[in-house]
């Protein structure tokens, strides 16, 4: 039984008065539980277009979806929504901490529209998660008072507070030093072994890629296993945009349940 699975999935869009393009094309992907999968693929590739399809953020122009094996055109947009926030934790190059509120409010905030037990211990659960990705002395820290690596910690209790099945991480080290972001990627890799989550990484950076156990390139929309991501040609303008952080999709707010939220300037 595999966890999520695509299968002949391909994306087109019709800009305005342009001609059809091709962002996914025939991508097959088959994702098991506890699975660690790496994508790697240059600006413009395809890569956020298809995390936001694992994310059941996007629909596929052809192909399938399957979540648990049930195929998700199935679930109304509803269903979806619900099968998403209870089951997949995502992570983003920006952390999207919501500015006037603490770490601990941050992190609360998945649990409010829970109900019964977990809502009651929301609190108690979320600062246990802090207390996982090491700070426990935070709490009532606001994020501006907080480094990089410390946003990236809380961004991540914040996906993994409701325990997800599957991580989804677009570029998490994207704004980090090297070394804040080696230890970004020890922590989801504790927190999917402790869990049993499986992870899908899409990064430019090689080295983050290899610690998958599974690697694939993502190319103009083609996606193909590879053996060594370190192997893979990088060329000068990936490492350049690398190093830029592009804008925030919109998709990273629903994804992250925080459409509807109120947001104060970042
Ligand atoms: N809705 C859209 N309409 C038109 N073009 C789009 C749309 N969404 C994506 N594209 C184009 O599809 C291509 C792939 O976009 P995508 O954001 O998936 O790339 P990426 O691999 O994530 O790039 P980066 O590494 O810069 O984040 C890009 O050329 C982008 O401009
Ligand atoms: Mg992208």
């Amino acid at each position: 039984m595999s966890l999520l699975a695509l299968r002949d999935v391909t994306r087109t869009v019709i800009p305005q008065d342009q001609p059809a393009l091709t962002i996914l094309n025939g991508v097959d992907l088959v994702i098991e539980p506890g699975d660690h999968v790496s994508i790697v693929g240059r600006s413009g590739s395809g890569k956020s277009t298809l995390l936001n399809m694992l994310g059941l953020l996007d629909t596929p122009t052809s192909g399938e979806i399957t979540f648990d094996d049930r195929p998700v055109k199935q679930y109304s947009a509803a269903q979806r929504d619900r099968l998403r926030g209870a089951a997949i934790g995502f992570v983003f190059q920006q952390f999207n901490l919501l500015p006037g509120r603490t770490a601990l409010e941050n992190v609360t905030m998945p649990l409010l529209y829970s109900t019964g037990r977990t809502f009651w211990r929301r609190k108690k659960m979320a600062a246990d998660m802090l207390a996982l990705v090491g700070l426990e002395h935070r709490l009532n820290s606001m994020p501006d008072r907080l480094s990089g690596g410390e946003q990236q910690r809380v961004a991540i209790a914040r996906s993994l507070v409701r325990g997800p099945r599957l991580i989804l991480a677009d570029e998490p080290t994207g704004a980090l030093d090297l070394d804040t972001g080696q230890s970004v990627m020890e922590l989801i890799d504790e927190v999917a072994e402790r869990t049993g989550a499986a992870q899908v990484i899409i990064t430019h950076d090689p080295t983050i890629a290899r610690r998958a156990r599974r690697h694939f390139r993502l190319d103009r929309g083609v996606l193909t296993a590879v053996d060594d991501p370190t192997l893979e040609p990088l060329t000068r303008r990936d490492r350049r945009e690398a190093a830029a952080p592009d804008e925030q999709p919109a998709d990273a707010l629903v994804a992250l349940g925080l459409a509807d939220t109120e947001r104060g300037d970042a």
